[in-house]
């Protein structure tokens, strides 16, 4: 079925370059009329400049209608006033990519708290000042479609990244806390966990894969996440033209009925973990019911 945005708006912060530029492009080429938010600055997070401007006029230049905002995603005040920017030139809130991200890699020995805090800021906060002010729009329509930007330093670690991990996988929990609150209103919230050679990856990937791993083969599963056809609660690895889903699974474990000691624990270490017969609960409730089988419940 064919994949459309006529009549809807779209937000896409961080859309000044690199993934968020390729989503808001294919967006556009799909109907949406898209907000461009950027504060154009380095990758960690200094400086500015109107790389959301040139995104926007690219796209008015193809015949799409784009809109662009220069605040930072850190600013409550900038995201309301960015929201209100969209609702007051198109009326309506449709879909919200939270993409914007810097870096400020360092080891967890070396790493300060004022790098800590810039990042854990701009991922996890940024990406709730936004969609604090989106929310209310999206519950009044009875529609919205969120994307949140995990990384697979969130999902697995990654050396250098305690602070980035720390606030990837924030936002994993973030959206899934959202989907359960916005299913009633027709809202979803996915997180995509995407790969591609930015200038944010650009030193650290391979010279043979750069030319495959570019932004707009990321950009399909973005916008398959933003369809009123997207799944709910989803985790999206995307890079290079390959997609899967990463899921957090609960082992079938060990139930001690008269209770148990450290060792005991120990002794059972490899039932606890046995991957066999594990299960992706997508709901809260569902993993607290088996634990309260095991009582009896
Ligand atoms: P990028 O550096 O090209 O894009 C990030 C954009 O966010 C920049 O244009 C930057 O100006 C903007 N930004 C930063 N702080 C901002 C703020 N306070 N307010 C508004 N805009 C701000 O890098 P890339 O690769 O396109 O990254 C996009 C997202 O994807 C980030 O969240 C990043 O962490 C994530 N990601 C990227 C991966 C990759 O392989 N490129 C891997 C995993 C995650």
């Amino acid at each position: 079925m064919t994949i459309s945005f006529d009549n809807q708006v779209a937000i896409v912060t961080g859309a000044g370059g690199g993934l968020g530029r390729a989503y808001a492009l294919e967006l556009a080429r799909r109907g949406a009329r898209v907000l461009i938010n950027d504060l154009g600055g380095a990758t960690d997070g200094t400086g500015s400049s109107n790389s959301a401007a040139a995104v926007a006029q690219e796209i008015e230049a193809s015949g799409g209608e784009a809109i662009a905002n220069g605040g930072s995603v850190t600013d409550e005040a900038a995201m309301n006033a960015m929201v209100q920017q969209a609702l007051d030139k198109w009326g309506r809130v449709d879909v919200f990519i939270a993409n914007a991200g810097i870096l400020r890699d360092r080891t967890f020995a070396k790493m300060d708290l004022t790098d800590y805090r810039a990042v854990i800021d701009v991922h996890l906060i940024g990406t709730v000042c936004g969609l604090k002010a989106a929310w209310p729009i999206m519950r009044e329509q009875q529609y919205g479609r969120i994307v949140v930007t995990s990384s697979g330093a969130g999902l697995h670690g990654n050396f250098g990244q305690t602070n980035y991990s720390a606030a990837k996988l924030g936002l994993v929990g973030l959206m899934k806390a959202l989907k359960s609150e916005g299913e009633k209103y027709g809202i979803r919230a996915n997180a995509i966990a995407p790969g591609a050679a930015t200038r944010m990856t650009e030193a650290l990937l391979p010279e043979d894969v750069k030319s495959k791993m570019v932004p707009e083969a990321v950009a399909p599963g973005v916008v398959y996440l933003c369809s009123e056809d997207a799944p709910n609660g989803t985790i999206l690895n995307a890079q290079a033209g390959f997609f899967s889903i990463s899921r957090i699974v609960d082992t079938q474990g060990h139930f001690f009925a008269d209770g148990c000691s450290a060792e005991d624990v120990q002794e059972h270490w490899d039932e606890i973990t046995d991957p066999e017969g594990q299960t992706a609960y997508t709901r809260i409730e569902e993993a607290a019911a088996a634990g309260w089988k095991m009582l009896g419940q």
